[in-house]
C-alpha cells in the first residue's frame, strides 16, 4: 500500500509503474527522492490525495483484453493505430533518454546498460519506420478491401498481392521481438541491479511493459488482421 509518509524513492523502487505518475507531476523521485511523498507534494502545491490516487491507479492499471475476433478489419486497424501505434510513439521518446541517462551513469559498472541503450535506439529506428509503412501502405489497402463490401472501389496497389507486404511486416515483427528478447536476457528479465538508481528501475519497468504491449500488438496483426486481410483479398479480388 502506497502511503503519504513513504519516500518517493522507496515508492519508485518498490512499484516502478509509479514512475510514470511521478514524471507526469514532475516530482523528483531520483536525486531528490529521499523525501516523504506528503512533503514533496506540499512543496509543489500538489494535492497529496490526488497524487496517491494516481499512484494507486498506475499499479492497478491493466490493459483491457478486448475481443477483436468479430470486429471489422477497419475497426481492428483503428484500434491497433489508436492504441498500440500511439503507445509506441509515446513510450519511445520517454524511454530513450532514460536509457541514455542509465548508460552514462551506471554503464561503466553495468555494461549491459550501454548495450540496452544501443538496442533500444535500433528498435526505435526500425519500429517507427515499420509503423509508417503499415499506416501509409498496408492498412489503407486493407481498409479499401474492407470498404468493397459496402460498394467501395478496388484499391490500387504497388504489389501483386497483400501477402507481399504482410510477409515483410511479419519479418520486421520478428526482428523487434528478438531485440526485446535479447534485452530481457541481458538484464535477467529486466531486474535492475541493487546498486543503481530509480531511473534504471523505471527504464526496466517501461521496457517490460513495452514488450508486453508489443506482443499484444503483434498478436492482433499476425494472428487476426493479416490472415483475414489475405482471405478478404482472395474473396473480393479473386487473387490466386
Ligand atoms: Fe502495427
Ligand atoms: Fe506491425
Amino acid at each position: 500500500m502506497i502511503a503519504a509518509p513513504s519516500t518517493l524513492r522507496s515508492i519508485a523502487l518498490e512499484q516502478p509503474a509509479t514512475i510514470r505518475v511521478f514524471e507526469s507531476f514532475h516530482l523528483d523521485y531520483c536525486c531528490g527522492g529521499n523525501r516523504p511523498l506528503a512533503q514533496a507534494c506540499a512543496e509543489k502545491g500538489l494535492d497529496v490525495d490526488a497524487v496517491l490516487a494516481a499512484l494507486a491507479g498506475s499499479v492497478a492499471q491493466q490493459t483491457a483484453d478486448e475481443d477483436f475476433t468479430q470486429a471489422t478489419l477497419g475497426a481492428l486497424i483503428q484500434h491497433i493505430v489508436a492504441t498500440h501505434h500511439a503507445y509506441v510513439r509515446s513510450e519511445l521518446p520517454r524511454l530513450l533518454p532514460m536509457a541514455g541517462k542509465a548508460a552514462a551513469k551506471h554503464g561503466p559498472k553495468h555494461p549491459e546498460l550501454i548495450q540496452i541503450e544501443k538496442q533500444l535506439q535500433q528498435l526505435a529506428d526500425e519500429l517507427l519506420a515499420h509503423l509508417t509503412k503499415e499506416e501509409l501502405i498496408l492498412f489503407p489497402y486493407i481498409e479499401a478491401l474492407d470498404g468493397m463490401k459496402n460498394g467501395g472501389s478496388a484499391p490500387h496497389a504497388c504489389f501483386p498481392t497483400v501477402e507481399f507486404p504482410i510477409q515483410a511486416m511479419v519479418q520486421e515483427h520478428e526482428g523487434a521481438g528478438a531485440l526485446l528478447e535479447e534485452m530481457r536476457a541481458a538484464t535477467r528479465g529486466f531486474q535492475p541491479p541493487v546498486d543503481t538508481c530509480p531511473t534504471v528501475a523505471g527504464l526496466y519497468d517501461g521496457l517490460d511493459a513495452f514488450e508486453r504491449d508489443l506482443h499484444r500488438h503483434i498478436h492482433l496483426e499476425n494472428n487476426l488482421l493479416f490472415p483475414r486481410a489475405i482471405a478478404l483479398e482472395k474473396e473480393e479480388l479473386a487473387v490466386k
